[in-house]
């Protein structure tokens, strides 16, 4: 017998498959704005514009939609909340290293968390940081044309760090990381979902996840 927890409220979800859609856009026009790999008919066909207009709309879709979690790690539930996701405390630390085990194939018992377990939440904060790392870079190119602007403003300190190639290829990089990310991502969170019954890839669907019953005195 087994308990229904409701762990992921729906900003949570929703963020998470607005966050996947954006990466997904993201990277495709991103990498075609990088090596344009379909060839137009005719000129008239502005593929280039398309896929730069694409990239750009999204982009703000992307970082609206970081902006959204990050208010709710602050009024989420107890599993959404920034200290569940920052990896820092002793007690954490401690279990970071007991779940590779259990990764690595050296343990045998699955973590037991509802919410995201240390090793997870250590992902989420790099993957986030390239999120950032993501948006600084590519603002800092948008900036590029609007010498005047708030862009030019907010984001122009990045070509007195480094080049203007520098800050691209940057970007571009970022992209390949969050790949190793997500790929990671996926695996753990499939070879979890295969080796414990709490349900954790439906949860990011419907918010629930599973525990041995409190009523059959397990
Ligand atoms: C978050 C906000 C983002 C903004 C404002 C942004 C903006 C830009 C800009 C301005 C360019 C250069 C366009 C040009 O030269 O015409 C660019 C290129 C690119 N973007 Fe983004 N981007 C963002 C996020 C991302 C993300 C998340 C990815 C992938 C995961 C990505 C992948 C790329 C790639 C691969 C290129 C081509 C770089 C190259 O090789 O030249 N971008 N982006
Ligand atoms: C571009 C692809 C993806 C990215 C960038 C991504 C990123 C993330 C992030 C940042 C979180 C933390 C959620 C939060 O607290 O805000 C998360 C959680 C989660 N994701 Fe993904 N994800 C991706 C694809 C997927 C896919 C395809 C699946 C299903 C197979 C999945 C399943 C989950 C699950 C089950 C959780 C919550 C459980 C946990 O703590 O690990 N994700 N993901």
């Amino acid at each position: 017998m087994q308990d229904r927890v409701y762990v992921w409220e729906a900003p949570v979800r929703v963020t998470h498959w607005i966050n996947v859609i954006c990466i997904l856009a993201l990277s495709v026009t991103g990498f075609y704005i990088g090596n344009p790999f379909l060839v137009a008919r005719e000129t008239s066909a502005f593929l280039m514009g398309w896929m730069r207009f694409v990239h750009f709309v999204v982009a703000y879709i992307f970082v609206v939609n970081m902006a959204v979690r990050i208010y709710w790690a602050f009024a989420g539930n107890k599993y959404a909340v920034w200290q569940e996701i920052l990896p820092f405390t002793g007690d954490r630390m401690g279990k970071l290293f007991s779940h590779m085990s259990y990764y690595a194939f050296l343990g045998k018992k699955p973590p037991t968390e509802l919410g995201h377990t240390p090793l997870a939440s250590a992902g989420y904060c790099i993957m986030y940081a390239l999120f950032a790392l993501s948006a600084v870079t590519g603002f800092a190119l948008y900036s590029q044309p609007h010498h005047h602007g708030f862009l030019q403003f907010a984001f122009g300190w990045v070509f007195g760090i480094m080049s203007i190639p520098a800050t691209r290829l940057l970007h571009h990089l970022t992209m390949w990381l969050i790949f190793y990310f997500v790929i990671l991502h996926i695996y753990l969170v499939l070879f979890q979902n295969s080796t414990s019954k709490s349900g954790i890839l439906g949860s990011i669907f419907d918010g629930y996840r599973f525990v041995p019953s409190k009523k059959a005195g397990k």
